[in-house]
């Protein structure tokens, strides 16, 4: 194995191959299903997304509608989902974890003489996240939980799921552009985990189960809480330059900014703000020139530190004001980008059965090799 590379991060590792999604890092594009990111955003629904992605072509009319008729019946949830749900929120766990859950009980939700086949599994794992993230919000403030309606689609049924009131058109709108925003991006980190655990010929449902775990961490889909609390912490502190340069001065990271491939602004940024923008009309409109405000600083202040290395804002930091502005609680903003990525995964998972290979990288070994055995008792 000494002439293999080691690549911590496997940065520049190509580890597999996608018609998903493709990421022009230097010059700040994305390109989902073969649409350029600001096209398929801004005109397609979530399930026009899903389409795309699992069959490689947008659906027409009546396909579209018997896809939707399709989901439909997995949105609700089993008794055993909604009990552990119960006791996750009753305990306090956060939204992911409760994600988690969700997502390791869609097998509950097949039925019970159900073989696992991919993209039933799929189709299942989809419809179930957004009900069982919805219902561990409820039963955390102590509200009973709202039962999915079969004349909403995706998005409007979630928010309808987390308040009980359809939603507006605008809202439905901005979660549309939302979810289809952060719908695939590449082989990131849950994707990859997705895909490694589907190599072994496990099951779409512990693919995305595994999915959401990686998903958690703030380095990759925990950041936009962060980001509204960094944003109403400096509206209190008024000084932005010298809130995150103190920040920095104690060493933490700006959530929201910097990114693994991207070396200019996220071109996922553009699309959000842009859809975020209409939600902070009037007496609103401070919080969002507080955003913009707050971007332009911690991109200088970044660029004075990191010379050389171009940090930018990333996907989070409007993910977090759209999301805001749409009504979802920030303490369900990673859980809803993993409502909208496990389209992605599920697409991976589908993609990767196509012509599977078990993913099996090598390691280098540093440990000793020459030691000899010491009775317990003499240790
Ligand atoms: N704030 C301050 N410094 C930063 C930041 C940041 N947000 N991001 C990177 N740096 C520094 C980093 O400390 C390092 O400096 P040094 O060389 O002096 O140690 C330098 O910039 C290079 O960073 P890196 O560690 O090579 O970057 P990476 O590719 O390993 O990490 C990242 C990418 C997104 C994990 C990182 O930028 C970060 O932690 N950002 C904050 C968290 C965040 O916003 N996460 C959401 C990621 S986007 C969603 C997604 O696509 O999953």
């Amino acid at each position: 194995d000494t002439d293999l590379t080691f690549d911590p991060g496997l940065e520049h590792v190509l580890a597999a191959e996608t018609r998903l999604s493709t990421i022009d890092g230097e010059a700040g594009e994305l390109v989902i299903g073969g649409f350029p990111l600001a096209e398929l955003a801004s005109n397609a629904t979530y399930e026009e997304a899903l389409y795309l992605l699992w069959n490689d072509r947008l659906p027409t009319s009546e396909e579209l509608d018997d896809f939707r008729a399709s989901l439909q019946p997995h949105r609700e949830l089993s008794g055993g989902t909604l009990a552990a749900l119960r006791e996750t929120a009753e305990r306090g766990d956060d939204a992911m974890d409760a994600e988690r859950i969700g997502a390791a009980c869609a097998t509950l939700a097949r039925g019970s003489d159900a073989e696992p086949e991919p993209k039933r599994d799929a189709m299942v794992a989809v419809a179930q996240l957004p009900t069982a993230v919805a219902t561990y919000w409820r039963l955390s403030n102590g509200e009973e939980p709202i039962e999915p309606r079969d004349d909403l689609r995706h998005a409007a049924n979630y928010l309808y799921m987390l308040t009980g009131e359809e939603p507006t058109d605008e809202q439905v709108r901005g979660l549309e552009t939302y979810l289809c925003t952060v719908v695939d991006h590449g082989l990131n980190a849950s994707t990859f985990t997705a895909r490694v655990i589907v190599s072994t010929q496990s099951d779409v449902v512990s693919a995305v189960t595994g999915a959401v775990g990686a998903l958690k961490g703030p380095l990759h889909g925990g950041a936009p809480g962060p980001v509204l609390d960094m944003l109403d912490a400096i509206a209190d502190h008024g000084d932005p330059e010298e809130w995150l340069t103190d920040r920095l001065d104690s060493g933490e990271r700006l959530m929201g900014f910097g990114h693994r491939v991207y070396r200019v602004r996220d071109p996922r940024a553009a699309v959000l703000s842009a859809a975020a923008e209409q939600f902070y009309a009037d007496e609103e409109s401070a919080f969002f020139d507080l955003a913009k405000e707050v971007e332009s600083t911690a991109v200088d202040v970044l660029a004075e530190r990191k010379a050389g290395r171009s940090l930018e804002t990333n996907v989070e930091f409007y993910t977090a004001v759209l999301l805001r502005g749409v009504g979802v609680p920030r303490e369900l903003f990673a859980a809803t980008f993993g409502v909208s990525r496990v389209g992605g995964w599920t697409a991976h998972c589908l993609e990767q059965l196509e012509d599977n290979r078990i993913v099996r990288p090598r390691s280098r070994y540093v440990g000793e090799t020459d030691r000899s055995w010491v009775p317990v008792e003499e240790r």
